[in-house]
């Protein structure tokens, strides 16, 4: 492959087809991770691309399509507040304003990516033209139980939850945590709970694979002897419709100012990213099916409540996904673990549905400009 790196760090393998320029098949997933998360969550599809692109190499076989191995920085939004800012920058929905969003130490994405020898400036270059992309392939471990479960070591995925991330502000009075009678505190604390319980309450109660999380909490200015002026928390929401996500918001937002009011005590509510759900191509699902079945596997037809490139992509190109069975479903966590034996299947399945395209598309197209 010819390797480059683009102008917002994505780092880029390509595989020339049997005709130099012929538009790109992209195979790829997110080399960043959460905090303290596993080996696979991301990386595991880039090897995958690799792994495949090998194995052509060896074989001599050149398609009518290029590939491209893609691996994307920042799809997990760990530093930053919003997620899938350098798929979103090849997909070419990345906002100009996301470039300034600032991490904790109040660095922006686009300070950030100077230091690290990208190119902010020239962040529009990384856009690709949909003529030039055919497709996109993303394995990715299941980070879930089903296939596990179901004795299965691979799935394909039929459509990507709907998410949103909110950040919330419960605003009191900070003062002395000794003196201050309890009935006298503007103590955001106690309101923050409320919060949470509200957020879990109507997300339990929830259809459509309705789910709640607040995974980051600060009390500000946070001190043991300091009743907090202020409690800031993330809010996580997803579902399979952005109808019912957004339904839950609305609930959860409503509960939160009702939360403050009785407590005299002042909230907000930021919306920090949306994204809609992300059906999969019915026609790439059926080729994926196809290469299973061709490995003695049934195609087991999964939806996926993580969030993942392949649903910014799909502004792009139609996109699909190849699900791996992982131990205990467990993710975003050190245990994460996969099997060799399964990791060597997803390969074969992927080198198979490439072949299957290569059959539906047999003439080499070429660039048109
Ligand atoms: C990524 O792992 C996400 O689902 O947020
Ligand atoms: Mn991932
Ligand atoms: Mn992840």
């Amino acid at each position: 492959m010819s390797v480059r790196r683009d102008a917002a760090a994505n780092l880029i393998g390509r595989y020339e087809g049997e005709t130099l320029g012929a538009e790109a098949m992209i195979i790829g997933s997110h080399i960043d991770s959460v905090r303290n998360g596993g080996r696979y969550d991301g990386p595991l599809g880039i090897m995958l691309g690799i792994d495949v692109v090998e194995a052509l190499h060896r074989a001599g076989r050149r398609l009518p399509f290029a590939i491209e191995v893609v691996a994307f920085g920042d799809e997990e939004g760990s530093r930053f507040p919003a997620s899938m800012s350098c798929s979103r920058a090849i997909a070419g929905t990345l906002d100009a304003s996301a470039l300034e969003m600032k991490d904790a130490d109040g660095i922006t994405v686009a300070e950030a990516l100077t230091a690290f020898g990208a190119d902010p400036a020239n962040i529009a270059s990384t856009a690709r033209r949909p003529e030039d992309v055919l497709a996109f392939l993303e394995a990715h471990i299941e980070q879930g139980p089903v296939l596990e479960a179901e004795g299965l070591a691979l799935g394909v995925v039929t459509a990507i939850a709907a998410q949103k991330r909110l950040m919330v502000r419960i605003k009191g009075m900070a003062g002395h945590a000794g003196t201050t009678p309890m009935a006298l505190r503007k103590d955001p604390g106690p309101a923050a709970a409320e919060a949470i319980l509200a957020l879990e309450r109507i997300c339990r109660v929830g259809t459509d694979g309705l789910v709640g999380t607040v995974g980051r909490m600060t009390a500000l200015p946070g001190a043991f002897n300091v009743i907090p002026g202020a409690i800031e928390f993330s809010m996580d929401i997803r579902a399979e419709t952005s109808a019912t996500r957004d339904a839950a918001v609305e609930a959860i937002t409503a509960e939160i100012h009702a939360i403050a009011a009785a407590r005299g005590l002042s909230a907000t509510v930021t919306l920090m990213q949306a994204l809609a759900e992300s059906p999969c191509d019915p026609s790439l699902m059926g080729l994926l099916e196809e290469a299973l079945s061709d490995l003695g596997l049934p195609a087991r037809r999964l939806p996926s409540g993580a969030g993942h490139d392949a649903m910014v992509m799909a502004n792009l190109c139609p996109t699909a996904m190849l699900f791996i069975r992982c131990e205990g479903g467990i993710s975003h966590n050190p245990a994460e673990a996969v099997t060799e034996a399964d990791c060597a299947l997803a390969a074969q399945a992927m080198l198979g549905f490439l072949e299957k395209l290569a059959a539906r598309n047999p003439r080499p197209s070429t660039s048109s400009g």
